[in-house]
C-alpha cells in the first residue's frame, strides 16, 4: 500500500473517531451502541494514543471513574442513569457499584493494563510515572478483585458468568455451554414455537442489521435469562457462585489476563511498587494452569466449563489467544502457528472466529466466523513477540487491506471481505491506525 493511501486510511480512521467521541469517551459506533465498553474503550485508547493522546487518557480516566468499590471495572458505563439499559441491570442493587454512574453488573477481558502501559509509552519520563502512579492503584485493585472473587479456589484460572464477560457473545464455547443449564419454561416455549419473528421485532440491533449478522433469539434470551439471575444475586460473586449455573474459565480472558499481569508488573516497576505476594502467587498459577486447557489430540486450547469441568472443544480464534498470552513454550506456540495457517483460519481475510471446518461457521455471524480486527491485533501482537514476523506482517497487511476495500466496519466476511455489523465501528479505527502506524511506542 503505498504512503498515500496509507495517509487517506489514517484520515478516515481519526474521523470515525472524531465521530464517536462523546465528552469523555467514545462510543463503539452510532445507532447500536450508545454506552462507554470497557475492552472497547480499551482498544480505542490503544489507537487513539497515536491521534490524540489527551483522549486516550480521559477514554481510562472516564472507565475508572465508575470502577467499583470492590475493584471490578464493570463491563459498560450507561450513557445515562435512566437509559432503559441501566434499568435492566439496576446496578444500584448492589453496595460495591459507584453511586453516581450506573452500569453493568459483570466485566469485560481485561485489556485495561495494555492501555495503560502503551499509553505510557508515549509519554515522557516525568509524566509517564504520574500517569502510572495515578492508575496503578485501580489496575491493582481490579486485578485483586478478579482472583478474590472469580477464582475463589485459587486454581489460577479466572470464572465468567455471563457470555458478554468473553466480549465473544455467541461464540460456540458459550452456546454449547448454555445448553449445559436449565433455561426458564419461556425460553423453551419462545424457541419451540418459532416465535422469533415476535421477539426478534422487539430487538433494537436487528432494527438495524440483518438478523443473520447477529446472535439468535435464543442467545438473546439467554443473556437476558443469564443477566436478570446476576441481578437477582445483586451481583455478588459469591452468591452466583455458590449455585453454580452458567460459568466457564474462559480460554480467551484468561490469555489476556496473564499478559495484562505481565504488564501490570512491568507498571509496578517502573513506579517502584511490589505487587502484593498473594497477588503474584495467583498470578504465577495462571500462567501454568493454562495449560489444563490444552487438547492434546486436537492440537488446541479450548476454554474448560466450571460446571462439568470439561474443555468446551469448540475450535474457535481463542486457541490462538494463549500467544498474545505470551507464557506458552515456543514449541507450543509453533503448533498453534501451523493450526492457524491451515484452512481451517487462514482464509482470503483471516482470522475467522470460528474454524471454517466447524459445523457453526458461518461466515457473516457476528462470533461465528466473521474476522474480528481487535482479535487479529492481539493475535498480530502475539505473533510479532514469538519471532513469527512474517506471518505477523501478513495478517496485518491483509488487515489493513480489509479495511481498505470494505471500510471501517465492526466485522468482516472472512472469505469476501465484505463488511458486517454496525459501520464506523471505532475499535476497527483505532486498532487500524495503529496497524498502519507499526509501532511498539
Ligand atoms: C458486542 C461485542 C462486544 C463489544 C460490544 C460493544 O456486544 O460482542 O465484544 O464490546 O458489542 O462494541
Amino acid at each position: 500500500m503505498d504512503e498515500e493511501t496509507k495517509t487517506k486510511l489514517l484520515e478516515t480512521a481519526s474521523r470515525v473517531l472524531e465521530l464517536n467521541w462523546h465528552d469523555s469517551y467514545t462510543i463503539p459506533a452510532e445507532d447500536l451502541y450508545e454506552h462507554q465498553w470497557l475492552w472497547d474503550s480499551c482498544f480505542i485508547a490503544i489507537g487513539n494514543r497515536h491521534i490524540n493522546l489527551k483522549r486516550a487518557q480521559q477514554e481510562i480516566h472516564s472507565l475508572l471513574q465508575a470502577q467499583w468499590h470492590n475493584g471490578m471495572v464493570p463491563s459498560m458505563i450507561f450513557s445515562s442513569v435512566d437509559h432503559i439499559d441501566s434499568r435492566t441491570w439496576e446496578s444500584s442493587l448492589s453496595p460495591n457499584a459507584p453511586k453516581l454512574y450506573a452500569t453493568s453488573g459483570i466485566t469485560q477481558p481485561p485489556m485495561l493494563a495494555e492501555a495503560v502501559f502503551r499509553i505510557g509509552r508515549k509519554l515522557d519520563p516525568q509524566e509517564r510515572q504520574a500517569w502510572f502512579g495515578k492508575i496503578f492503584p485501580h489496575l491493582l485493585k481490579y486485578h485483586q478483585w478478579l482472583y478474590r472473587e472469580r477464582d475463589p479456589h485459587k486454581e489460577g484460572l479466572i470464572i465468567l458468568v455471563h457470555p458478554w464477560e468473553s466480549g465473544m457473545d455467541n461464540s460456540p464455547p458459550w452456546t454449547t455451554a448454555a445448553l449445559e443449564i436449565r433455561l426458564p419454561l419461556w425460553i423453551t416455549a419462545v424457541n419451540k414455537l418459532k416465535l422469533s419473528v415476535f421477539g426478534n421485532r422487539l430487538r433494537k440491533d436487528t432494527r438495524k442489521i440483518p438478523i443473520e449478522q447477529r446472535a439468535s433469539l435464543l442467545d438473546e434470551l439467554i443473556f437476558y435469562h443469564v443477566q436478570q439471575r446476576l441481578r437477582r444475586k445483586y451481583y455478588d460473586s459469591e452468591k452466583i457462585l455458590m449455585r453454580s449455573h452458567f460459568s466457564v474459565q474462559d480460554l480467551a480472558f484468561n490469555s489476556i489476563l496473564i499478559r495484562a499481569n505481565t504488564l501490570l508488573q512491568k507498571i509496578a516497576d517502573e513506579i517502584k511498587q511490589e505487587l502484593p505476594a498473594e497477588l503474584l502467587a495467583s498470578m504465577q498459577k495462571t500462567e501454568s494452569a493454562l495449560e489444563e486447557l490444552w487438547h492434546k489430540e486436537d492440537k488446541q486450547y479450548y476454554s474448560r466449563s466450571f460446571i462439568s469441568y470439561k474443555l468446551i472443544e469448540q475450535p474457535t480464534i481463542a486457541t490462538f489467544l494463549p500467544l498474545y498470552a505470551g507464557s506458552i513454550s515456543e514449541e507450543r506456540a509453533k503448533v498453534l502457528v501451523d493450526g492457524l495457517l491451515s484452512s481451517k483460519f487462514w482464509s482470503k481475510f483471516p482470522i475467522p472466529t470460528v474454524s471454517r471446518h466447524s459445523s457453526y461457521y458461518r461466515g457473516n455471524s457476528y462470533w461465528q466466523g466473521p474476522a474480528w480486527v481487535n482479535t487479529n491485533w492481539l493475535i498480530h501482537d502475539g505473533l510479532r513477540r514469538y519471532g513469527f514476523h512474517e506471518e505477523a506482517e501478513q495478517l496485518r497487511n491483509k488487515t489493513i487491506q480489509m479495511i481498505h476495500d470494505g471500510g471501517f466496519w465492526e466485522y468482516f466476511n472472512p472469505d469476501s471481505g465484505q463488511g458486517l455489523g454496525a459501520k464506523n465501528f471505532s475499535w476497527t479505527a483505532s486498532l487500524a491506525a495503529d496497524l498502519l502506524l507499526n509501532t511498539d511506542d
